[in-house]
């Protein structure tokens, strides 16, 4: 790997400046207004693949945003690495809470990035960490080191549910047919302590309207004698959890394994520090469900976020108006064996079993996906190890992460092959936030790390 390491220390500045500039595009696959700006981002992503030197690189239209594939494919006798990795991002907004435009990449020093940092939205989430992947495999092709196959599927819909990219994945199984899926979309420890991703929550999103008079009223003539939907809306989403922050929909935990006193207590030995996660974030305690700690409330443990709640009145000054309806937008994050189906079928069934006759209750699911753990006993997460071993000098944790990939529960489904998460982002480095950011330190790092995870994988598949 000497030349590969080699060109990309020769190339660092080109990296940063290509990266710069895909960051520059605002490929917000949220809201329809940036469609074209997705569509100049995938055709961004498709050259930067044909300049690293892959082959058959191809944009596929879907029913969303298109999802772009490229490979190359040099002995048949080597194993494929299948990487994903996502170039849409989520909305900037609250555009106002930015300190610099999120689509005008800038470079600044922070405390825990002293060698600096990119700030613009999917700086980390996912723009750097995939174009990692796309200059590693440049770096390797270039230097005539290339120890596996390799193919790529970068998707422009991972912000909202990944909808098409399922379908995609049965169609093209031939195409997409490989060993192991690589992925870069999740975190480490901190700069000085590597950790791989061994597992993700699932997701069950929903969206509710509660509808109470068929009109806004005067809260004066009707208040006390007709349904406040936001009133009754917000007694309804305070049942749902107790005093020990339990969920209450009835079967809600029923699939929930629970995980052994040795699993529970290897996860808790990770480094972490509740003072400095306290002090991040500006609060007195943190709050959680009784009998786990933080560690675990944020990753093994299944969650209820009411993530928006709106309705009446929000204008300049006071309007007496007892609102006609009320709206609150919902997620629940999953744990093994907890389905996506099943749970957003409970919430439903209790939500509106607990709704009072005076309103009517609507409740719309979202996009879903299924919780994963992955195993540590095989040969793709040794050479991952291994990888993380040759550029940070020690052995990675392996940790369970709290977010959601959706597609990742199908590859193992529909490819029948294992995912090896290996992010760089930093759980401070406030990804769907103002102020997004990924260390140049995580950037070159992983470029680094990735081509010892070929090699390594390729002499384990030997
Ligand atoms: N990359 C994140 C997921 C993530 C972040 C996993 C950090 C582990 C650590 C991904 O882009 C994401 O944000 N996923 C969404 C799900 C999607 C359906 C909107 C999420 O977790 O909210
Ligand atoms: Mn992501
Ligand atoms: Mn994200």
């Amino acid at each position: 790997m000497q030349k590969t390491q080699q060109f990309i220390q020769d190339n660092k500045e080109k990296f940063l400046n290509e990266l710069l500039d895909l960051l520059k595009i605002p490929s917000v696959s949220a809201d329809p207004a940036y469609a074209g700006d997705v569509q100049k981002t995938a055709a961004f992503v498709a050259e930067s693949l044909t300049s690293a030197g892959a082959d058959k690189v191809q944009i596929f239209e879907t029913k969303g945003h298109p999802i772009v594939y490229g490979e190359k494919m040099i002995d048949p006798n080597l194993p494929t690495v299948l990487v994903y990795g996502h170039y849409d991002v989520q909305p900037p907004d609250p555009v106002d809470l930015w300190d610099s435009p999120p689509f005008e990449p800038v470079i600044k020093k922070t405390d825990i990035h002293p060698e600096g940092a990119i700030f613009a939205r999917g700086a980390c989430d996912d723009k750097g960490q995939m174009f990692m992947h796309v200059k590693a495999f440049e770096a390797m092709h270039a230097s005539g080191e290339l120890a596996c196959n390799v193919k790529f599927m970068i998707e422009g819909e991972e912000e909202v549910g990944s909808d098409n990219l399922g379908t995609f994945c049965e169609e093209q199984k031939e195409m997409l047919a490989c060993d192991v899926v690589l992925i870069s979309d999740t975190s480490i420890i901190a700069n000085d302590t590597p950790s791989i991703s061994v597992g993700l929550r699932g997701l069950s999103y929903l969206e509710i309207e509660v509808t109470g008079p068929n009109k806004d009223l005067h809260s004066g003539v009707y208040g006390g004698a007709v349904g406040n939907p936001i009133n009754i809306l917000s007694k309804m989403i305070a049942s749902l959890t107790d005093e020990n922050n339990h969920i209450t929909i009835p079967g809600f935990y029923d699939q929930v394994v629970d995980l052994t006193v040795e699993e529970r207590a290897a996860m808790n030995k990770a480094p972490f520090s509740l003072e400095e996660y306290k002090k991040a974030l500006d609060i007195e305690d943190v709050h959680g469900e009784t009998g786990y700690t933080t560690l675990e409330r944020a990753s093994t443990r299944p969650t209820l976020d009411v993530n928006g709640i709106w309705g009446g009145y929000t204008g300049e000054g006071a309007k007496t108006v007892l609102p006609s309806k009320a709206y609150a937008k919902i997620s629940m994050r999953l744990v093994p064996n907890q389905t996506s189906d099943e749970i957003t079928e409970l919430f439903s069934k209790h939500f509106k079993s607990i709704a009072p006759a005076s309103v009517k209750v609507e409740v719309k699911p979202h996009h879903g996906g299924e919780p994963v753990v992955i195993p540590t006993d095989t040969p793709e997460y040794k050479a991952a190890a291994s990888a993380m071993v040759e550029t940070f000098g020690k052995e990675p944790i392996p940790q369970r992460g709290g977010g959601s990939i959706p597609i990742v529960a199908l590859f193992e489904h529909v490819l029948g092959v294992k995912t090896v998460m290996m992010g760089f982002g930093l759980d401070s480095d406030d990804i769907h936030s103002p102020n997004e950011h990924y260390g140049l330190f995580n950037y070159y790092k992983g470029i680094e790390t990735i081509p010892y995870f070929y090699k390594h994988y390729a002499d384990m598949k030997k």
